[in-house]
């Protein structure tokens, strides 16, 4: 059965503005194909078209765009899920540089300001810094981003402030560390975020849930986050 594709194109080099490009492709009745696998298919079919890619299994984060009107990873979107013809955009919310490729560096901007990394300013012990199962267990849901950036490039809020609220990603990430027994710096990181914006923006529209391809829930930990925030105050 041929199935039909409406695709975001845009190549600044040569193009005054962005148009859709229609594609046809076909598909064997049951088949199991990802719209990755119908993008590589395509680009044979025009091989200008631009998209990004890597692990194709959910891994490395770097295919996400926005299909049929939602952020999701191409690599592990079936066919099959979708009706009509697939509408295949860039991440809603950044920069264009082609075709369905966008500029992360506003996310990876706000990503760098949460500090994503363990601090400890206690003197390392001889082997390893020890967690119990239960302290482990509190960052299950947590380390498991692959920063592909669908549910901050989802949300309203990053939207209309990309430089000022840090966005669903970058926060589940801080509060990773909020939430790790083994980092000292929760007074500093709090206090980074403490301003009308940072963190107060989330509207609790939860996009970022709805579209998580890791099944993570960022509005949960904004909300932890929040209520560390006011604890601290008291
Ligand atoms: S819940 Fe908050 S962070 Fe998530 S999409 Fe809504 S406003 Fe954005
Ligand atoms: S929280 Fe989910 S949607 Fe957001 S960047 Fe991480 S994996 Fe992607
Ligand atoms: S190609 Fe790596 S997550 Fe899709």
């Amino acid at each position: 059965m041929a199935m039909k594709f409406s695709i975001y194109r845009y190549n600044p080099e040569v193009d005054d503005k962005p148009y859709m490009q229609d594609f046809e492709l076909e598909v064997a009745a049951g088949s199991d194909m990802m719209v990755l696998d119908a993008l590589i298919q395509l680009k044979e079919q025009d091989p200008t078209l631009v998209f990004r890619r890597s692990c194709r299994e959910g891994v490395c984060g770097s295919d996400g765009m926005n299909i049929n009107g939602k952020n999701a990873l191409a690599c592990i979107t079936p066919l099959s899920s979708l009706k009509g013809t697939i509408v295949v955009r860039p991440l809603p919310g950044l920069p264009v540089i082609r075709d369905v490729v966008v500029d992360m560096k506003m996310f990876y901007d706000q990503y760098e300001k949460v500090k994503p990394y363990l601090q400890n300013d206690e003197p390392p012990p001889a082997r390893e810094r020890l967690q119990s199962p239960e302290e482990r267990a509190k960052l299950d849901g947590l380390y498991e981003c692959i920063l592909c950036g669908c549910c901050t490039t989802s949300c309203p809020s990053f939207w209309w402030n990309p430089e000022k609220f840090v966005g669903p990603a970058a926060l589940l990430q801080s509060y990773r560390f909020l939430a790790d027994s083994r980092d000292t710096a929760t007074s500093d990181r709090l206090a980074d975020l403490d301003d009308a914006y940072s963190v107060y923006r989330c509207r609790g529209i939860m996009n970022c849930v709805h579209v998580c391809p890791k099944g993570l829930n960022p509005t949960k930990a904004i909300g932890e986050t929040r209520q560390l925030i006011l604890k601290q105050g008291i």
